[in-house]
C-alpha cells in the first residue's frame, strides 16, 4: 500500500496509480491557489478538497517528501538545499517534476494546484500541459493578507515530523503542546519557516510569483480572495467565488 494511497500518482510519478479516486460533487473544478508563503494556501485547499471532492496537488509537498528519501541525484540534491534557504527551486526541475506527473491534470476528480505555477515560465509550460491533457482552467483563487498577518502565521506554524499534518500554535493549537493530534508524532518548525528561510521566500515570491495575478487578470481566470478571518471563513469565500463564477457561466 502506498503512503499517499489517494494522491499516490503525484506522489511517486512515472506509472504509479492512486488507490482512491477523487469523487467530484457536481462540477470537475481545474483550480490553482496562488498567494504569497504561509498565507493559508494548504489548509484552504485541505478543506476545498473536502468541499469539492477534488484532488491536492502540491509542489512544496512532492519535495518535502523527497527530503525524507535518501539518494537523492545532484539535480534534487540542489533543489532540496535551494528548498531550506527559502529561494525557488529551478524552473527545469520543477517543469520537469510536474511533467512526468502531468497524468494528475487530466484526472476525473479535477484537481487543486497550490505552489505551482510560481513563475511566468512555469505558467506558460503548465498552459502547454493542460493543452497536452486536453484540459483548461477553471480559475486561479488569488489569496491576499497583509504583511503582519502572514509574518504570524509563517512563525507560528508547526508541522507534524510523521504525518506533516499542519497546526497553528494559537490560531490551530495541538490539544497536547509539541504532540501531534492525528498521529502522535513531534510538531516541528519547517526549516524553511525560520526567519532568515522566510524572508528569502517573501523576497522570491514578490520578485517572480507576485507578477503571476497580473498575468492570469489577463487571461480573465484571477479570482481575488481575502485571506483574513477563520479557515471555514476563507473556505466561504472561496465556494461564493466559485458560485459567482458558475452562475455568470465563465464555469
Ligand atoms: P510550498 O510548500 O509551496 O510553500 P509556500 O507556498 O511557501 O506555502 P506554505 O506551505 O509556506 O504556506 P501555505 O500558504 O500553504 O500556508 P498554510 O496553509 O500552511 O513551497 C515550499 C518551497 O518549495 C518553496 O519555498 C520552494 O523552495 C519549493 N517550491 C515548491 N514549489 C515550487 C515551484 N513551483 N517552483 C520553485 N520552487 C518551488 O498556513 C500557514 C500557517 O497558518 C499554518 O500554521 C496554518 O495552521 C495557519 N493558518 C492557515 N489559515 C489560517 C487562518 N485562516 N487563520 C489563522 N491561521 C491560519
Amino acid at each position: 500500500m502506498s503512503k499517499h494511497p489517494d494522491r499516490a500518482a503525484w506522489f511517486e510519478g512515472g506509472d504509479a496509480k492512486c488507490d482512491v479516486s477523487p469523487s467530484p460533487r457536481g462540477h470537475v473544478y481545474r483550480l490553482v491557489l496562488l498567494g504569497p508563503p504561509g498565507v493559508g494556501k494548504g489548509t484552504q485547499a485541505e478543506l476545498l478538497c473536502k468541499a469539492l471532492g477534488t484532488c491536492h496537488l502540491s509542489t512544496g509537498d512532492v519535495f518535502r517528501a523527497a527530503q525524507c528519501q535518501t539518494d537523492h541525484s545532484p539535480a534534487l540534491k540542489a533543489a532540496l538545499e535551494a528548498m531550506r534557504r527559502g529561494e525557488l527551486v529551478s524552473d527545469d526541475l520543477v517543469v520537469s517534476m510536474v511533467s512526468e506527473r502531468s497524468g494528475c491534470l487530466s484526472c476525473s476528480g479535477g484537481f487543486l494546484l497550490d505552489g505551482f505555477p510560481r513563475t511566468a515560465a512555469q505558467a506558460e509550460a503548465l498552459n502547454e500541459l493542460l493543452e497536452q491533457q486536453g484540459v483548461g482552467l477553471d480559475a486561479v483563487l488569488s489569496y491576499e493578507l497583509p504583511l503582519s498577518e502572514i509574518v504570524d502565521r509563517l512563525s507560528g506554524r508547526r508541522t507534524c515530523s510523521k504525518c506533516k499534518a499542519v497546526f497553528h500554535v494559537t490560531a490551530r493549537p495541538p490539544q497536547k503542546e509539541e504532540v501531534c493530534d492525528l498521529c502522535g508524532g513531534q510538531l516541528i518548525q519547517r526549516e524553511d519557516d525560520r526567519p532568515e528561510s522566510s524572508r528569502v521566500r517573501m523576497q522570491a515570491y514578490e520578485e517572480s510569483t507576485k507578477p503571476l495575478a497580473d498575468y492570469y487578470q489577463k487571461t480573465g481566470l484571477l479570482v481575488p480572495i481575502r485571506a483574513e478571518g477563520s479557515p471555514e471563513t476563507i473556505l466561504e469565500r472561496s465556494r461564493d467565488a466559485l458560485l459567482a463564477l458558475a452562475v455568470s457561466s465563465k464555469i
